[in-house]
Order: C-alpha cells, then structure tokens, then sequence
C-alpha cells in the first residue's frame, strides 16, 4: 500500500504542531512532531555532558544511540535508551542548544531516515522545518505555515515556554544543511490573523486543491495509547479502574478534551479542580497505567482500609496540615509515579473553584516534576456534595498543557512566598481551561 504524507513546515510557533494534531485527527493519519526528534537527541546530549557544540562528540554518542521513533496510533513517540524523553523536551535549554545539534548534518541524517520510515507503514503528517523540502520532496501535500514574529512570541510565552524565537529562526534559516524555507510546490499559510480551527480549515482547503484524497474517518485506527509495561495494573487497580471508566461513560457520557496534551510516562503531579467523590477514578481514567491519589483519611476503616491502600490511596487529614502525606507524595513522585492533587483540598460548594491551599505548591517545588493542570467539568451536577443521589449529567475533563520548570525555577519557588506564587500559577492554569 502506498501510504500518504502531508508536509508541513514553518518557523518555531507558528502553529505546526496544533495544525498537524488536528489535521491526524480528522483526516486520520499519523502526526509526526520532527522536532521533538531533535529535542530528543539534544536531551541526550545535555543528559550525557556533552558540549553540544563538541560536534566529534555528538557524532560519537549517535553511533550507540538507542533511538526509537514510533507511534500510538495518533502521535508519534520516542524512546533514548529505554526513556521516554517527552517531558523534558520544552525545557529552556533544549530550546537554547537544539539549533546547534539540529545543524549537525550527521544528526539531520540519522533522524531524517527515521522520519522516512513511518511512510513504510502509515499515513502521516509530519511537521518540521524541512518535511517538504529534504524529507519528502515528492509528496504533493505540502503547507508552509507563517505568523507574525510578534504573534509567534506571544503564542510560546502563552504557553509558560522560555524561548527565543527569532534566535532560533536565524539559525534553522541560515544552516547549511537542510535549512528552512519554503518547499517546492508548498502552500503558504500566514495564521497570524487566524484562530486554530480557521488555520486548520484553510489548511483542509489548501490540501484538497493539493488533491490529497480526504480519508474516510472510519478507517482510523483506534487510538491506543502505549504505556510503560512495568507499570501495569494490578487486577485490583484495574478492577476499579474498569469498573468506574465503565459507568462513567455510559452514566455520564464522559467526555476528555485535550488527551493529547497528557504526559503518560514518568512522574507528574497532576492538579484538578474538586468536584465531587467521582473525581479521583475520573482522573485515573485518564492514564493507562496505574497513580497515586489521596484520599480522606476517615474512609480507611473497615473494607476501606484494605482496599484504598490496594488502589493506591494515602491517607490525609483535612482538619489540620498534614506533613507526613505530603512527605509521602513527594517521595513517591521521586520515584517516578503519577499523583493526583486536588489544591483546593475540599470539593467545591457552588461547582466554582474555590482558594488553593499552598500545600501542592509546595509538593511541586520539593518533588521537581512535570505539573499537569486538569479541569473537571460537571461532576458537581453528577453527584452534588451532600447528596447521595447521583444524576446523569454529562461530565467532561478538560486537560491542559503541562507546566515544566527548570531546576532553577523551582528553586526560585522555595523563597518565601514561593510556594503560595506556585500554586497560584497551577490554579489559575485550571481555571483558564
Ligand atoms: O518544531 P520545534 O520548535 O519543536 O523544533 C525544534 C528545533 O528542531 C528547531 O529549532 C530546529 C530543529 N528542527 C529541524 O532542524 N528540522 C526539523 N524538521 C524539525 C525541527
């Protein structure tokens, strides 16, 4: 079978990446992120003390580099060594050195060869700087994606990202090797002007005068996320797991917007709003593998105290700070779970979000990890506090893009007043999804 590639480059910020998600999505092919290759070789670099601009060495370190680029069915994904890299790829000096490592033409090579792959066994839309141009100069389903500099600015420091645009526009401009331009054959699209669903029906319309045959919804694969194996549920986990997911999507006709902003491996402290009892299996939904919660610590009593532990529950006391739980998630964080904190401690009265505790800024500062805003939407309706009685009302998790510091930054959190500036920045990211 012949499979199809769509193209489509631009300068850091553009949009590619909210294009090609969405364009996988609806057209149901593949969306390849080119850059998060090369972020993932520059991680490994600065993982492993090498100078980035020690071009012999970076040269060396790619002969044994264990580089795995596959997919999920809906995303690309990458493994270095056995480590899925994801999390790391947004920090500020992956954005500082990956136009260095990008320009190394024995690296160009290595990746460009991995990125031609997918085409042996999936439709794909890949996104980068030179897709049309070096990658796949034949496919005629090509777009160059432009904006404003000063919009493109706005939209990376919108996202919490400390990066420097136009630095890095120079350098992936003015390389000798595959530099960015505009490809033969491309359509240009400027979407300094445009939303992201008007961007992206531009886009379907520039693709269907390419002549790309739209694909029929139908024949997309299911998407189905690859977890680390090692986490597997234990059938007690699972059984709650299957059981809750079940009657949440038929009950309440459980909706998640944003699924792919998910960071699915490695520790993260994963930071909701308080609707209800449904929330903690809600959220655990979420993941294929098993997390970290916290629960009352009145419910560990009788049948409750076997089975909260077993479904990976510590217990909390919410009259008082409770130092010993939190101590608890910050060690199991460190050891590399997934935990669920509510910051505002108690479920809301009114369905509003109501006053943050500094508690989970605090958690995130000590533990150092990843922090995923997550809203809930509608659980309130569901089971209201103070009733028994639940309602089928229509329940909806929205997720949003994580919040990934520097060592440095959360440093500059444990100062006084830092904790509490921390937990307001992770709110007021729930409260804006
Ligand atoms: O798309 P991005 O901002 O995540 O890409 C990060 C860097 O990777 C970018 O500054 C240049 C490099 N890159 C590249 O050289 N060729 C590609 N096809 C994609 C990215």
């Amino acid at each position: 079978m012949t499979y199809h590639a769509i193209a489509i480059d631009g300068p850091a910020a553009s949009g590619k990446s909210t294009m090609a998600r969405a364009l996988a999505q609806r057209l149901g092919l593949v969306m390849v992120n080119s850059g998060a290759m090369y972020r993932a070789v520059t991680w490994k670099i600065l993982d492993e003390n090498i100078d980035p601009k020690d071009t012999a060495a970076v040269i060396k370190l790619l002969e044994n580099l264990d580089m795995v680029c596959g997919d999920d069915g809906l995303f690309s994904t990458i493994s270095i060594g056995g480590v899925n890299p994801e999390a790391f790829l947004r920090r500020p000096e992956i954005n500082e050195n990956v136009s260095t490592v990008s320009a190394i033409p024995q690296v160009r090579d290595k990746l460009v060869k991995m990125q031609r792959d997918y085409l042996q066994r999936t439709h794909v839309v890949m996104e980068g700087r030179d897709i049309g141009s070096i990658v796949f100069p034949d496919t005629p389903f090509k777009i160059y994606i432009d904006a404003d500099p000063e919009v493109r600015n706005q939209r990376r420091s919108g996202d919490g990202e400390v990066d420097s645009v136009e630095k890095r526009d120079a350098a992936d401009s003015s390389r000798a090797t595959a530099p960015l331009k505009v490809a033969d054959g491309a359509t240009v699209l400027d979407t300094s002007e445009l939303n992201a669903k008007q961007a992206i029906e531009a886009a379907i319309e520039a693709l269907k005068k390419q002549g790309f045959p739209i694909l029929e919804k139908a024949k997309k694969k299911a998407y189905q996320p690859v977890e680390e194996p090692h986490k597997m549920m234990r059938w007690i986990y699972w059984l709650g797991w299957l059981g809750f997911g079940a009657a949440y999507r038929s009950l309440f006709g459980l909706r998640i917007v944003g699924a792919e902003k998910l960071i699915r491996s490695g520790p993260v402290l994963v930071a909701s709003n308080h609707q209800s009892f449904l929330d903690p299996p809600l959220i655990g939904n979420l993941y294929q593998s098993e997390m970290v919660f916290f629960a009352r610590k009145t419910l560990f009593k009788g049948i409750g105290k076997w089975l909260y532990p077993q479904w990976n529950a510590i217990p909390i006391d919410q009259e008082k700070p409770d130092m010993s739980s939190m101590k608890t998630v910050i060690r199991k964080l460190k050891e590399g779970w997934r935990v669920l904190v509510f910051p505002e401690g108690a479920r809301t009265l009114d369905g509003e979000i109501g006053k943050a505790a500094p508690g989970v800024g605090l958690i995130a500062s000590k533990a150092g990890v990843p922090i995923q805003p997550v809203r809930i939407y509608g659980a309130d309706k569901a089971l209201p506090r103070g009733s028994g009685r639940m309602r089928l009302a229509r329940i909806t998790v929205v997720v949003g893009e994580p919040i990934i510091l520097t060592a440095e930054e959360f440093k500059s959190y444990s100062r006084k007043g830092g904790y509490e500036e921390l937990t307001n920045r992770i709110m007021d990211a729930i409260k804006e999804l």
